[in-house]
């Protein structure tokens, strides 16, 4: 059911590339647009995309206090803006949603280097290197109490790291009846 929805998607696109040839529209974008749009590869929870490059906790809690505690509390414990630090663990119904952060809630420690590079901080997104990135989130993760200090963070270890949250995270069981293949990382 599903392939055959793929293959009648697949047939549409053909079709409707065809025409748009056939009509002149669009235009390939160029390397020079793509740039200025910004268009970064994303990271998959699985690790996929994620660029050369290691962080240490020690650099990352000098760059997070230049760039981040502003906004996010000192020790990440989160005022004007979001808690990033977190307790306590599991969250339950009862527990208020500012309480709600990367120790406790995020099920992929891949989602934080691809959600820090994009989008912080907060109105100059893209601005970080991709190995001041990996620093954040070695801090992160360590004032989360989920890695120690002594881990290196890099494109190898960041897939492995078991996030606490991610025994919270389940298919809907809707999903998983339409298509029993799926399987989650
Ligand atoms: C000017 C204020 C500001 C600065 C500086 C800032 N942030 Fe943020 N941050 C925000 C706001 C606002 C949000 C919520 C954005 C939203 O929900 O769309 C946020 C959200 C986040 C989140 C997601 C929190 C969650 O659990 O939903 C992370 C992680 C984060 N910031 C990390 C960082 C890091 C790392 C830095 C430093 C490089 C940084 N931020 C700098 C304002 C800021």
């Amino acid at each position: 059911m599903f392939r055959r929805a793929l293959a009648w998607g697949a047939l549409l696109a053909a079709l409707g590339l065809a025409l748009a040839a056939r009509y002149g529209l669009g235009t390939p974008i160029s390397e020079e647009l793509a740039r200025q749009y910004d268009l970064r590869p994303v990271v998959l929870p699985d690790g996929r995309g994620l660029p050369p490059g290691e962080g240490r906790v020690e650099e990352g809690q000098r760059i997070y206090a230049q760039k981040c505690a502003s906004c996010h509390g000192e020790n990440g414990e989160g005022y004007p803006f979001n808690r990033l630090v977190s307790e306590p663990f599991p969250i339950t119904p009862d527990t208020e949603p500012v309480e709600y952060a990367i120790g406790n809630y995020w099920p992929y420690a891949t989602t934080l280097f691809d959600y820090i590079r994009r989008a912080m901080p907060f109105g100059q997104g893209g601005t970080l290197t991709d190995e001041e990135v990996y620093h954040l989130v070695a801090f992160l993760l360590y004032m989360n109490g989920i890695v120690d200090a002594g881990t290196p963070v890099n494109q190898k270890t960041l897939p492995q790291i078991r996030m606490p949250a991610r025994e919270l995270l389940e298919l809907d069981p809707e999903a998983k009846r339409r298509f029993p293949w799926l399987t989650l990382p």
